[in-house]
């Protein structure tokens, strides 16, 4: 099996940065062309250099690292420090990492890669807001037929939002450009909250990574343990949801998890339910449906997946 050609988009964030690790122990799987950096749970600045950390801490130095955009397309940046910690990734022992940023802008690297590929060559894995994506599309339309298909974490049905009672963050920092990428025609696989909720780290769980015994396994077992308090408050349960490491999962197994092709949306004029994604589950609009919405999900093969992986790096 040849490894599949892929380019992530992301805003570390833990939840990011354990995704970046997850994806970094899968070279025989996944052909990771670039990491592209967009402002979110954290300023663009943190963003990228945490994105550069958790690929020094991989041993990926072999893999180039993007910044792009540091704002959304149309509305102000909004950012998450009440989650993740003014870093970004606290709970991680923070330096300047080794590896250097690269100095082309990540929406021109998007354009160029994809541009250098076959057809459907390159499958795209946004975990962020969709900022970057959005502006390759618009800087550059012949990149669509080039993507395989979108694979990004974002959104919010029957869950409810969790950044406003309709909107999801990803979705809700960015709904103009969340609006290009549903809307661009390639296959989209949306990892909204519906599923990520059902993936909680719950004590048991953390535990279990807490036992590799590795730098990778500490740094991981430390930025969840940081990580989970807010949701764990927030929501009462036994862990807080692990979002962005579900799409690289889903690239490795597939099987466990459960999708509807629907058509979703993007609401951009209401102010109240401003990046609310309207799922069609019913397909009562007679739109053509144009996601893979993910409903459901094997939380306990999940676990068992990103914990072998980790112990690998
Ligand atoms: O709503 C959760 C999403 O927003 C995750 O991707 C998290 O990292 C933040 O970007
Ligand atoms: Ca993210």
């Amino acid at each position: 099996m040849t490894a599949k050609p892929i380019i992530i988009d992301c805003d570390p964030g833990q939840d990011d940065a354990i995704m970046l690790l997850l994806a970094a122990a899968a070279p025989a799987e996944l052909d990771i062309l670039g990491i592209t950096a967009v402002a979110g749970n954290v300023p663009l600045a943190l963003t990228e250099r945490n994105a550069r950390l958790m690929c020094e801490l991989a041993g990926r130095t072999d893999i180039p690292i993007f910044a792009g955009c540091s704002r959304p397309m149309v509305r102000d940046l909004i950012t998450a420090e009440e989650v993740h910690g003014r870093t970004g990734i606290d709970g991680y022992d923070i330096h300047e990492p080794a590896i250097p940023l690269q100095e082309k802008h990540a929406v021109d690297f998007l354009v160029d890669c994809l541009m250098s590929s076959e057809d459907q060559a390159v499958t795209l894995v946004p975990t962020g807001p969709l900022t970057n994506v959005a502006m390759a599309i618009v800087k550059e339309p012949r990149i669509v037929p080039k993507i395989n298909e979108i694979v990004l974490m974002g959104g919010a049905f029957r869950e409810g939002g969790n950044s406003t009672p309709s909107a999801e963050f990803n979705i809700l920092v960015d709904p103009h450009a969340a609006h290009v990428v549903f809307a661009c025609g390639r296959p989209i696989v949306a990892m909204g909250l519906d599923v990520t909720h059902k993936a909680l780290t719950t004590k048991q769980r953390l535990a279990a990574i807490g036992e590799i015994d590795t730098r990778v396994g500490r740094a991981a077992h430390a930025m969840l343990e940081f990580y989970d308090r807010h949701d764990i408050e927030k929501y009462g349960t036994d862990g807080g949801p692990l979002h962005d490491p579900c799409t690289i999962a889903y690239l490795l197994e597939p099987g466990l998890f459960k999708t509807k092709h629907v058509h979703v949306g993007i609401e951009i004029n209401s102010e109240q339910t401003m990046g609310e994604t309207t799922v069609d589950y019913w397909g009562v609009t007679k739109h053509a449906p144009n996601t893979h919405w993910v409903h459901d999900i094997d939380a306990e093969g999940f676990y068992r997946l990103l914990t072998e992986r980790l112990a690998r790096l």
